[in-house]
């Protein structure tokens, strides 16, 4: 039967309890909107720890003044209904008044990773995910939590922030999970339109030909990034936010492809900033 928590003080004893008992707690942390994406990362959780925990909140920290908070989907009866046929322990459901309270003004920032790709376009957007992160990491003290690698530069941010202050949470990143035609799930896909929908195809498209162009011997990242660029800008409504070839773990861009090559994009289609990316390896 799953629990619903809204109680910072209620998580945080259910927590112990459960250790207490020996069991391993698993966390996925999300904002809700849930879609197959997310469903992958709690079946692991599930799979990979005794007790599963699932929070949902959507948070002000991590958006930008003209950015969508306000118009972020919520869709808390469905994904209640998701989370009990999934069959989960807790879904843990704080309030902003609880987790930012009046005063509130304590927040922790990952330094160099961040200075690129969603960190250059979305100031502030990895100080609002780590603080997040951190604080749930605090309330529901999880042995493992589960993020999807869509996300790869919060993954990397939040792995960096573990390591950096010892916390003894496992971080675990899972597969991107893709609609038929490749177009990678994302909450933010319910903002396209017919026609978006299918410019928003162009992403994966273009990371795919990225790929083989550099198993079939390509080099210039300027080149793979022109390539990728033409391809989404033949698109209708499509605008480029950034494409980069880089390094994986620290983002850095080298005018050469290296052994493991990060492609990561980030493109508006109508009123949806749609990220994309994909991991290459020079044979
Ligand atoms: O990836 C997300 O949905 C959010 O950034 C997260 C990790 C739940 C923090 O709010």
């Amino acid at each position: 039967m799953m629990e619903i928590i809204t109680s910072i003080g209620e998580m945080k004893t259910w927590s112990r309890r459960i250790r207490d008992e020996g069991k391993v707690i698993g966390l996925t942390p999300t904002m809700g909107c849930l879609h197959e994406g997310h469903l992958s990362l709690i079946k692991a959780s599930i799979t990979e720890c005794d007790s599963t925990v699932v929070s949902i909140f959507v948070n002000p920290t991590q958006f930008g003044p003209d950015e969508d908070l306000g118009s972020y989907p919520r869709t808390l009866e469905a994904d209640k209904e998701v989370l009990r046929s999934a069959d989960i322990d807790v879904l843990f459901l704080p309030t902003k008044e609880d987790l930012y309270p009046d005063g509130f003004q304590s927040f922790v920032e990952v330094d160099n990773k961040t200075k690129y790709l969603c960190g250059k376009s979305r100031p502030g957007f990895f100080r609002g995910v780590t603080t997040i992160v951190l604080k749930l990491f605090n309330i529901v003290n999880p042995d493992t939590a589960f993020f999807g690698e869509k996300d790869r530069q919060q993954l990397e941010v939040i792995r960096t922030m573990v390591r950096d202050l010892n916390l003894n949470v496992t971080v675990t990143g899972k597969p991107i999970v893709r609609e038929d035609d490749g177009l990678a799930m994302s909450s933010r896909n319910r903002y396209l339109s017919e026609e978006g929908r299918l410019s928003a195809r162009s992403l994966s498209q273009a990371l795919e030909t990225a790929q083989t162009s550099i198993e079939q011997g390509e080099r210039s990242t300027e080149t793979i990034r022109n390539k990728i660029r033409q391809m989404i800008e033949k698109r209708n409504g499509t605008e480029v936010d950034y494409i980069s070839v880089c390094d994986p773990e620290d983002f850095s861009e080298h005018k050469e492809i290296r052994s493991k090559t990060l492609i990561a994009l980030a493109v508006r289609v109508g009123n949806a900033r749609l990220i994309d990316n994909r991991i290459v390896e020079r044979t």
